[in-house]
């Protein structure tokens, strides 16, 4: 890590554990496992207003249907998934100090090969031997090498029945398909959502809430008849978007119209260029700069092994392209999966044709979308000031007397109550005007509201605006409806 990118990851850091965004788990203790981290009121708003976006631009616009299952499924869902056999990362122990190592990463930190995900383990052991890479630790001899499955086991009731938290949020939605298709009275093509927490065992969790053992995903599946990709209905209206797209194999970013890049046979079907247009347009309004956006496609040596044609929306921090969202054709992988193991059979009916539906995801990553958020959001020309989108504030509004003094402290909170029912409002009356700015600043709060004397005479306020420090003044009467006009879409 360069000192630039150490200096924005722990400015990040360090803003989140202050202002309580987010913080390790059980941190009073120090047996806490690392990977567990909590919100604290300012991350779960931040959280909540990502979501209720999430929600509006993807969920709702193309009237997909959202569930919500169950964490804990059975053994036999991911057997049927592939995630018991394949769900795996290949791990070695130090002979000297015990310390075990996910072995494919170390490779490639030591050496900097790259190794391809379908490497087998005796392939993996010759490099090592080839190319002497020891214990990054202790440098002692690397023994025992094995396969380690990322799922967390569970032994559930007195029995002791063997099941597992769900690694990914979707294998709800492909067991789940042929009662939602039946209840919903669905027809192909049709996506289902949903919001939830997965859990992954991973080896060396790291920086942060991007690479956690128990996080949010956002996903969405599209089920769709493959014979028709390239008819999808909703899709012409985002065929001549710009995408940002970097095909396998090359090395820039082309900006590209989706249709030019169908005729140009850089994606699959006219279903997979609208669903990454929808989800690079859902990141440039949240507020991610466009030239900081990329969707790059995954050889097969890189892609999932559920995945025929993969493509990573990445944004770019100072820790590197980060990815924020899998964009996976899983073909027929998963209902061919469940149909075999479960005996039961997967088909729908379209057009009066049976068919096994092919399925098209969007898995979005919560956390790391939030921790890109806050570090491009945040700036410091000497003190920090969280330039986010105001509808991801956490606080929207603070109401603030000039001074902690009656009647201002009267009148300041009697706004604070009309204010409060309808927007995520602080009231704060504690320390100089100016350092009560600076505190609401640096956690995003695009507008504070101050009572002064004149407030008596006339019944009027200031807002201040977060990013150009402009003060305007208003009638407590309009106050309402400046608002709305701000936050309302
Ligand atoms: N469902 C795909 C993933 O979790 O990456």
């Amino acid at each position: 890590m360069s000192k630039t990118s150490e200096q924005k990851h722990d400015m990040v850091m360090r803003l989140a554990l202050e202002r309580g965004f987010f913080f390790p788990a059980s941190e009073i203790y120090s047996d806490a496992p690392a990977g567990f981290w909590d919100y604290g009121p300012l991350g779960t708003s931040l959280k909540k207003k990502f979501i209720e976006i999430w929600r509006r631009e993807l969920v709702k616009r193309d009237d997909m249907i959202e569930i919500d299952g169950a964490q804990v499924l059975s053994r036999n869902v991911f057997i049927a998934s592939g995630h018991l056999e394949s769900f795996v990362d290949p791990i070695a122990r130090c002979s000297k100090c015990k310390a075990i190592h996910r072995i494919d990463k170390l490779i490639e930190e030591e050496t900097g090969i790259h190794v391809p995900e379908r490497l087998n383990l005796n392939e993996i052991i010759e490099i090592v031997k080839e190319k002497n890479v020891r214990c990054p630790i202790c440098r002692g001899e690397l023994v025992d090498f094995s396969y380690f499955n990322m799922m967390f086991k569970l032994s559930i009731g007195a029995g002791g029945l063997e099941a597992y938290l769900r690694p990914e949020t979707c294998q709800s939605i492909f067991v789940d398909f042929l009662r939602l298709f039946r209840v919903m009275r669905c027809k192909l093509p049709i996506g289902f959502a949903q919001i939830g927490k997965s859990f992954r065992n991973e080896i060396s969790p790291r920086q942060g809430l991007l690479r956690m053992r128990e996080f949010y995903q956002a996903e969405i599946e599209v089920f769709f008849n493959p014979k028709k990709a390239n008819n999808h209905p909703k899709a012409e209206p985002l065929m001549d978007y710009k995408l940002r797209l970097m095909p396998y194999g090359s090395r820039g970013i082309l900006d590209i119209s989706c249709r030019d890049a169908l005729e140009q046979k850089l994606i699959s079907s006219k279903l997979v260029a609208y669903y990454l247009a929808l989800i690079q347009q859902f990141y440039e309004k949240i507020g991610i700069p466009r030239e900081k956006i990329r969707l790059r496609e995954l050889g097969e040596d890189e892609r999932a092994f559920y995945a025929i044609e993969a493509w990573d929306l990445e944004v770019e921090t100072s820790l590197g392209w980060i990815e924020l969202v899998a964009c996976n054709n899983r073909g027929g992988y998963d209902l061919g999966g469940h149909q075999r193991v479960s005996g039961h059979e997967m088909t729908v009916v379209d057009d009066g044709e049976k068919v096994l539906p092919h399925i098209f995801e969007l898995s979005m990553g919560i956390d790391r979308s939030l921790y890109c958020i806050i570090e491009l959001g945040l700036q410091n020309g000497g003190r920090n000031i969280l330039k986010i989108n105001p509808e991801l504030s956490p606080v929207q509004v603070a109401v603030l007397p000039l001074i902690s003094k009656e009647p201002l402290v009267s009148k300041a909170l009697e706004i604070y109550e009309m204010l409060k029912q309808e927007y995520d409002v602080v009231y704060d009356e504690s320390g100089s005007i100016g350092r009560r700015y600076m505190r609401q600043d640096e956690i995003g709060t695009p507008y504070c509201i101050t009572i002064d004397h004149q407030t008596l005479e006339d019944g009027t306020v200031t807002i201040r605006e977060r990013d150009t420090t402009h003060q305007i003044r208003i009638k407590i009467s309009e106050l309402q409806e400046f608002l709305r006009s701000r936050f309302k879409k």
